[in-house]
């Protein structure tokens, strides 16, 4: 008897899948990662990224928030100013949403995991997960 191949996933079907996800889990977070997408296009076409570039920020700003379906309701949800234990729960979206990309092991899985992790930090350090400055923080752009 003849068997076929299984079917595999391509990574447009899986980016689908995980939108998909995301927009169950939180419309608000879906809608904001779509407006994400727009604006870092447009900034990157004015910071001269490469057609590969601005593929792999495509997928990053989309997916930065990806980790927020990690995070309890209770805090998710919360509509008043997070208690400081909520606020490091919730600031764990980004460490979450770089294991998910990560386990994708698709093209430039790094890099996107990366802009993932890091998409909280801020210049002058004051931001997370790892409250990195200036020139530590990763910048895909050659
Ligand atoms: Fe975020």
């Amino acid at each position: 008897m003849h068997r076929s191949k299984p079917k595999q996933a391509s990574l447009t079907n899986i980016s689908q899948a995980l939108s998909v996800a995301l927009g169950v889990r939180d419309s608000h977070t879906l809608g904001h990662c779509e407006r994400v997408v727009t604006l870092c296009r447009e900034l990157a076409i004015h910071l001269d990224f490469s057609e590969r570039e601005l593929g792999i920020l495509a997928v990053a700003a989309q997916f930065h928030d990806i980790g927020k379906i990690g995070i309890p309701d209770n805090v998710l949800h919360k509509p008043s100013r997070f208690e400081p234990a909520e606020w490091e729960c919730m600031k764990q979206h980004s460490v979450i949403g770089e294991r998910i990309i990560r386990a994708l092991a698709c093209d430039h899985a790094d890099e996107i995991a990366l802009s993932v992790r890091h998409h909280h930090e801020h210049f002058d350090g004051s931001g997370y997960p790892d409250a990195l400055s200036g020139t530590q923080i990763p910048f895909t752009h050659a």
